[in-house]
């Protein structure tokens, strides 16, 4: 949500920034800006600031960023607004009055009425509607010759979450960033220094990085960085290096993300189960969750906080945790939970569930659960992300860099890890070697049966279009079906603007069958699982009614195919593992719709990938 970027170094910083921004488009696109220093004259040793911002995509700034933008360092922010409509004013970089500092902001400054009547009582002008436009007028305040300081002493004023870059056209070639609840990170070049949301915005220049954490403040230059925390203490960092290729974040030969990471899927799958499943004694090795045997046997309940598609991903992993090792389980929404004031016990175990590991949400409420003395453990993709960071153990799912604002390979890398955790608990509880074994084999294979499924592709881009027009869509399933319905109808939701709602199948005659006309369709989830005839009477529920019914089920099952207009076939398989196989034509009927519609796939309208607002 919002990506801030910054460069120090001997090479013109617009076309760097620029690059950065793009890369980091998903955080937030409603509009953009970059402000970088540069000389007065030929020669001068005095330097002022150049500003450029406009609303619309990355796209839009390039446009009107002058080719020959002179400036050796400079900051850039990509928006997703909260504060103030969407205008090119209240784009970043903002200014201060004197127009000698700018600051780029990721986050919400919570007191920034009363900051702004007290800066407006001193005289300053605001230019914009934004929260953020405090932060460099504060800055102006505290200036005496030292830039660091004066963000100090700035930051010591603000309540709330922020990523910040601040530069002042008085401290050439210097920029000081701070943290406190909006991730910030240091990129170390050869010679020239960034700093950015991410490590995306980056990566084409260099791969050790320096994560910074919340209460800490850098001062970067082109020669190398420096890091404090709010009491002044110098703080030592550890360098880091990332460990992917730029390829992972290129489109390569698709036309957008999202049809690269539905495709990407038998791979990343593989990746997230890479050497976790131990076959010799039909049990998970997961050694990040850093619990031993005893303790992982003490366990009498296990919680997911989680978010959107994460909490989907949450729901699938406690409904197999119920059924397999025999333990109570939840998924909780972390919007929700952190407000709760929730009861937290010893023996639990909490799982913060998290793509981006960002997500503000679910992070305060892994903050929370620890404060109340909560074992929290991560399930995230980012490495290095804050959530990872702050809990105290979990498993990494290596999806790759998911960059498509709705999440495809994320969630199926998330349930690879409730499998391999579920495998392990019940394997320590009652199940047998031989079911274990089993069970193992099964789930190495679900790779495979994804590629089959992505094998279907055209006829389900057939299905979508017959169906793109409708206006509202019912998703529904029973059991470890049901959130994939959920997440079958947001995808929808997300992408192709189509009002979508999942539910489960056995609830529609409490409601949701009023809405059934010829000009509803639902899509069914139908395995052949224990649930399978009630599922099937569902349909024939909505059949009677006139209402269009697409399935999604078994290859060979001619009852269900029979029954609706449309049936999807995936392979046949232990029904436990048809979460994987069945979402899949879900994102796929989700980004035929949003295609046929002419969507923007990749960036649909009022979202932002990495929420790091509440
Ligand atoms: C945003 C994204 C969703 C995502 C959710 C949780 O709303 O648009 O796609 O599922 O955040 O994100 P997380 O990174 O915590 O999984």
């Amino acid at each position: 949500m919002c990506g801030i970027i910054g460069y120090a170094g001997p090479r013109q910083a617009a076309p760097i920034l620029l690059e950065g921004l793009k890369r980091m488009e998903y955080r937030g696109y409603d509009s953009s800006g970059i402000c970088v220093g540069t000389a007065d004259g030929a020669g001068s040793t005095s330097y002022s600031l150049a500003l450029v911002k406009k609303i619309g995509k990355i796209q839009a700034l390039r446009q009107v960023v002058p080719k020959d933008f002179p400036g050796s360092w400079g900051i850039g922010h990509t928006r997703w607004a909260t504060h103030g409509a969407v205008t090119d004013r209240n784009a970043h970089p903002l200014l201060d009055n004197s127009g000698r500092i700018a600051c780029v902001h990721n986050g919400i400054i919570e007191n920034y009425r009363a900051l702004r009547e007290m800066l407006e009582g001193e005289g300053v002008v605001f230019q914009s509607e934004t929260d953020s436009e405090v932060i460099p007028n504060l800055v102006a305040k505290y200036y005496e010759g030292d830039l660091e300081s004066a963000v100090k002493a700035a930051l010591a004023n603000l309540q709330g979450t922020y990523g910040i870059a601040v530069i002042h056209a008085a401290e050439p070639g210097r920029i000081v960033g701070a943290r406190n609840g909006s991730p910030l990170v240091i990129g170390i070049g050869d010679g020239e220094m960034f700093l950015a949301s991410d490590v995306t915005a980056m990566i084409s220049h260099t791969k050790q990085v320096v994560y910074l954490n919340d209460g800490e403040l850098v001062v970067v230059d082109s020669s190398g960085f420096r890091t404090t925390d709010r009491e002044d203490r110098h703080v030592d960092k550890k360098i880091e290096k990332v460990s992917w290729e730029l390829g992972a974040i290129e489109k390569g030969d698709y036309p957008c993300y999202m049809e690269k990471e539905i495709f990407e899927q038998p791979e990343s799958i593989e990746r997230a189960l890479g050497g976790r499943i131990d076959f010799e004694t039909a049990s998970a090795k997961l050694a990040g969750l850093n619990l031993d045997r005893r303790r992982l046997g003490e366990i009498s309940r296990v919680e997911v906080i989680a978010a959107g598609t994460s909490w989907h991903a949450g729901l699938v992993g406690v409904g197999l945790l119920e059924r397999m090792a025999r333990i109570p389980a939840s998924a909780e929404l972390a919007s929700e939970l952190r407000y709760r004031n929730p009861v937290v016990q010893r023996d639990s175990l909490y799982f913060a569930v998290s793509q981006s590991g960002e997500t503000a949400d679910t992070l305060y409420a892994l903050r929370e659960m620890q404060r109340k003395g909560g074992h929290v453990l991560g399930i995230c993709n980012v490495v290095g992300s804050t959530i990872a960071r702050e809990s105290e153990g979990g498993i990494y799912v290596h999806s790759g860099p998911e960059i498509a604002v709705a999440s495809t390979k994320a969630f199926t890398s998330q349930l690879a890890a409730f499998y391999l955790f579920s495998l392990l608990m019940s394997r320590m509880r009652d199940l047998s070697i031989s079911e274990g074994s089993r069970f193992a084999r099964a789930l190495a294979g679900v790779p495979e049966q994804v590629k089959k499924v992505l094998a279907g592709r055209d006829e389900i881009q057939r299905i979508a279009k017959k169906y793109s027009h409708s206006r509202d869509f019912l998703f529904l399933g029973r059991g470890l079906m049901y959130p994939i319905a959920l997440e079958g109808a947001l995808k929808l939701k997300e992408i192709s603007y189509i009002h979508a709602e999942g539910y489960a199948a056995g609830e529609i005659k409490h409601g949701p069958i009023a809405l059934v006309t010829p000009e509803v369709p639902s899509l069914f989830l139908v395995p052949d699982d224990e649930l399978r005839e009630k599922t099937l009477s569902n349909m024939k529920e909505i059949k009677a009614r006139g209402g269009p019914v697409i399935a999604v089920g078994v290859e060979g099952d001619d009852e269900v195919a029979a029954t609706a207009d449309d049936f999807i076939a995936t392979p046949r398989m232990d029904p436990r593992f048809y979460p994987f196989t069945m979402v899949v034509p879900l994102q796929l009927f989700a980004y035929f719709c949003a295609l046929d519609l002419g969507r923007d796939v990749d960036q649909p309208r009022n979202l932002a990938k990495s929420v790091t607002v509440e």
